[in-house]
């Protein structure tokens, strides 16, 4: 990574833990924020990319927390940013989430903007099964990412700027990108056309099946749309066609099932 790409990563992550309002996680913050008390709670934040949101939850809480990323990029910006906002109660860690010893377990496991960059789906099986032997139980796992068919998904708006762009011909969209393909600061996704390829074009419909290969359940579903901005639609589901296509982001709370009675 060059100096230029860790000060562009730095400054994105810091960007991400000061800012309530003016970054991609504003709704996740609104909502963490109205439903979970993280007080004494074991946190893991999984995917935690640059670590935005690890600090944002050690700095508000006084809880543990654990941000465990593949990319050694990431968690380098990640290490930096701790560095600077002095977070005693949080460890970055380099690996793949499979090789985590399932010793240890947590109260709640976060997935912020994680699953739909978790190409094939088989492999995101294997992950929701391995957080699920990482979850105590009574713990609650969140799970938050843009479905693929709202305006944002295709996260490529940096150069192709035109909402629902990922709707155009496959052909057309690797053509453009690899004209005007950009650095990315990860090591694994190091620019924008691999990253648009490691897109799993994610669903709720596509998540619910994996879901229900496990023994969790969804207990919350929060799909947000820009006409929740509108007076009295603030706490409207609009997950229902044609709104479907207008959900920026889908936010789910999961829980293990409870057993049935009999
Ligand atoms: C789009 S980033 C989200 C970063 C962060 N959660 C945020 O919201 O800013 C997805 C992250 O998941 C990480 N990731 C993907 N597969 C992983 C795996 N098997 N184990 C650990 N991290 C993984 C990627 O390296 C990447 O940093």
């Amino acid at each position: 990574m060059t100096l230029e790409q860790f000060e562009e990563g730095l400054a994105y992550a810091r960007n991400n833990f000061l800012e309530d309002t003016d970054t991609h996680l504003w709704l996740d913050k609104k909502v963490i924020n109205e439903a979970f008390n993280l007080d004494s709670k074991e946190v893991l934040d999984f995917g935690c990319g640059m670590g935005g949101m690890s600090i944002w939850y050690a700095k508000n809480w006084d809880c543990n927390v654990h941000g465990i990323d593949i990319d050694s990029n990431h968690i380098t910006i990640a290490k930096a940013l701790q560095k600077e906002f002095s977070a005693k109660n949080v460890t970055f860690l380099k690996k793949d989430i499979l090789d985590i010893d399932s010793s240890k377990v947590y109260d709640i496991i976060f997935l912020n903007d994680v699953i739909e960059h978790i190409h094939p789906l088989c492999l995101l099986e294997k992950i929701i099964h391995k957080l699920t032997e990482l979850l105590k139980p009574g713990g609650i796992i969140y799970v938050s990412y843009p479905p693929w068919q709202g305006p944002y998904a295709s996260h490529i708006n940096s150069v192709l700027k035109l909402p629902w762009c990922q709707f155009l011909p496959e052909s057309f969209i690797v053509n453009y990108l690899k004209k005007h393909n950009k650095k990315k600061v990860g090591s694994l996704e190091d620019n924008l056309l691999k990253a648009y390829r490691g897109l799993n074009k994610m669903t709720h419909e596509k998540f619910m099946a994996v879901i229900d290969k496990t023994n969790l359940c969804c207990y919350y579903r929060n799909s947000h749309t820009i006409l929740n901005q509108i007076r009295g639609l603030e706490n409207r589901n609009l997950n229902i066609f044609p709104f479907i296509f207008l959900v920026t982001k889908e936010v789910l709370f999961l829980k293990q099932a409870e057993p049935d009675a009999h």
